[in-house]
């Protein structure tokens, strides 16, 4: 026996200021993106935005149904839209940002298992992980260098061998 240990490293950073002015934009325009949210249900605006290799701003925010399951998450509607768009395009980085109606979010703003799950194919496809920075409305700042390693450490996938 032995033992599998993975490390997370995440920076966290208490203001903006102390961002790069690179990570500092995108994550404007990850509050950008959350103004086109469609969520009249959950009244909860969630912004993504992605920096692709060649600079191009990809912006993505969740998109509600009233047959509740049938909506999607902002970082799913942006890579989908990246990968559609851009299939052999590496994305560098992504912003993520949240706004609530009846309250403010004072923390930063986690993607849920299955967009780690679905950005953490992206990542291997790529064979880069995507640095991840996340806020709430407001709060700490953190970022993952490490992408989806830094919050889903064991994804789901196929290592298989021939049969
Ligand atoms: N949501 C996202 O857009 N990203 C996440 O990672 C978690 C949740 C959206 C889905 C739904 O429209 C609203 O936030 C409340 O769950």
């Amino acid at each position: 026996m032995d033992l599998i240990k993975k490390e997370l490293i995440i920076q966290r950073y208490a203001n903006v200021a102390e961002l790069a002015e690179a990570d500092q934009r995108l994550l404007e325009e990850a509050k950008q993106a959350l103004l086109t949210a469609y969520a009249p249900y959950s009244k909860f605006y969630v912004g993504c935005a992605l920096l692709m290799e060649n600079g191009k701003i990809i912006r993505g925010s969740n998109q509600e149904n009233i047959a509740f399951p049938s909506g999607l998450c902002a970082e799913r509607v942006a890579i989908f839209h990246a990968g559609s768009e851009y299939p052999d395009m590496p994305i560098l980085a992504m912003a993520i940002t949240v706004k609530a109606t009846n309250f403010i979010v004072a923390s930063p703003a986690m993607s849920c298992g299955a967009c780690l799950q679905s950005i953490s194919e992206y990542e291997t496809r790529q064979q880069q992980q995507i640095r991840t920075i996340l806020q709430g409305e407001t709060g700490d700042i953190y970022i993952a260098e490490q992408g989806t390693l830094a919050f889903l450490p064991f994804q789901f996938k196929m290592e298989v061998l021939k049969r």
